[in-house]
């Protein structure tokens, strides 16, 4: 009997997955995939050797026992690109990086399960607790000129909030220009690192980073820090492995190249504009503005009360709750 292939492993789990904690019998599960009960046998004891907590009972079946979120490609799924996971990693954005100097291809997907450098924008470290959230990298290599990387970080939101409406059935907001919120707080920060070719002006690849919050309860940060944080199931599960999660989100973003034609849902999604709000420069020149819309670049267009407008490609804004 031949190996068995990694779509009838993946194929095998997702209709174990489906049946949480019960029994399956082999015959069901031949007759779902199409296949002889003896190739049923075959591919959950590969499976087995990969690690998964996959019981075999005589006249019982077959079921996943525990929560069986592994981060592995059986659970991605069908990918396109070349896809690294890691239990543990300095930084995903820092292996996505290396790949791309050694030859990486568009696509190319780097997940983990825990950062030990993890890293935000504006030189801040990202905090990422162990299986309690999803810590990801999309390497991508489109034909882009250096301004316009703006439009793939408000793509990466759009496909994150996307992909977890799809996955988890919750809706996100956005907080321009890359924070998504859940329920008021901040659940998922964007972190885009281009490389541009200084000869042609265009961008050789970009680290696209994406830090989600899943399951992450006070307890998992800093202290302060759940003032502003917050996780989509505080102390609970989620329903999407975090390797399907990323596949999915990985996938709608590569949907989105190379067009970037994400304009419209970021405005229906983004809840700054008509909003006074606090802006904090890069240069760290800090005033009060309201927001008045997201232009066509992707940018912020803010106007003081002296009447100064201003449209904002690299800041940080924050929301104030009344009318300075
Ligand atoms: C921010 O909110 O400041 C951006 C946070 C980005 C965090 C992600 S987690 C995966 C990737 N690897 C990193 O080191 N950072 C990004």
């Amino acid at each position: 009997m031949p190996h068995p292939t990694h779509d009838t492993k993946t194929a095998l789990l997702q209709l174990l997955r489906a049946a949480p904690g019960q029994f399956v019998s082999g015959q069901a599960l031949a007759d779902r995939l199409g296949i002889s009960r003896a190739a049923v046998h075959k591919a959950a004891q590969a499976l087995q050797r990969q690690g998964w907590a996959l019981e075999a009972v005589s006249r019982r079946g077959y079921r996943l026992a525990g929560a069986a979120d592994r981060l592995c490609p059986e659970v991605l799924g069908l990918y396109p690109a070349p896809a690294y996971f890691y239990e543990s990693t300095d930084s995903t954005n820092t292996v996505a990086r290396q790949l791309a100097l050694s030859g990486a291809p568009h696509g190319t997907l780097v997940v983990a399960g825990t950062q030990t450098a993890g890293r935000g924008r504006l030189g801040r470290s990202f905090e990422s607790p162990a299986g309690k959230g999803l810590y990801m990298t999309v390497l991508l290599r489109p034909q882009l000129a250096a301004p316009q990387a703006l439009a793939v970080t408000g793509s990466a939101a759009v496909a994150v909030c996307r992909a977890v409406q799809a996955q988890c059935g919750l809706p996100l907001a956005i907080k321009w220009v890359n924070d998504l919120f859940y329920n008021g707080k901040k659940v998922c920060g964007i972190l885009t690192e281009a490389v541009s070719d200084l000869d042609t002006g265009l961008v050789d690849h970009l680290a696209v980073g994406i830090g989600l919050n899943l399951t992450a309860t006070a307890a998992d940060f800093a202290p302060g820090l759940w003032d502003t944080a917050g996780s989509l199931y505080p102390g609970g599960a989620c329903p999407a492995p975090r390797a399907q999660l990323a596949g999915a989100i990985a996938r709608e973003l590569l949907a989105l190249c190379p067009d970037f034609d994400y304009l419209a849902e970021y405005r229906a999604r983004c809840f700054v504009p008509g909003h006074w709000v606090t802006v904090r420069e890069v240069s760290g020149e800090t005033y009060t503005a309201r927001a008045l819309a997201i232009d066509d670049a992707g940018r912020l267009v803010v106007e003081t009360a002296a009447g100064r407008r201003t449209a904002l490609s690299h800041a940080e804004v924050s929301v104030k709750p009344a009318r300075p």
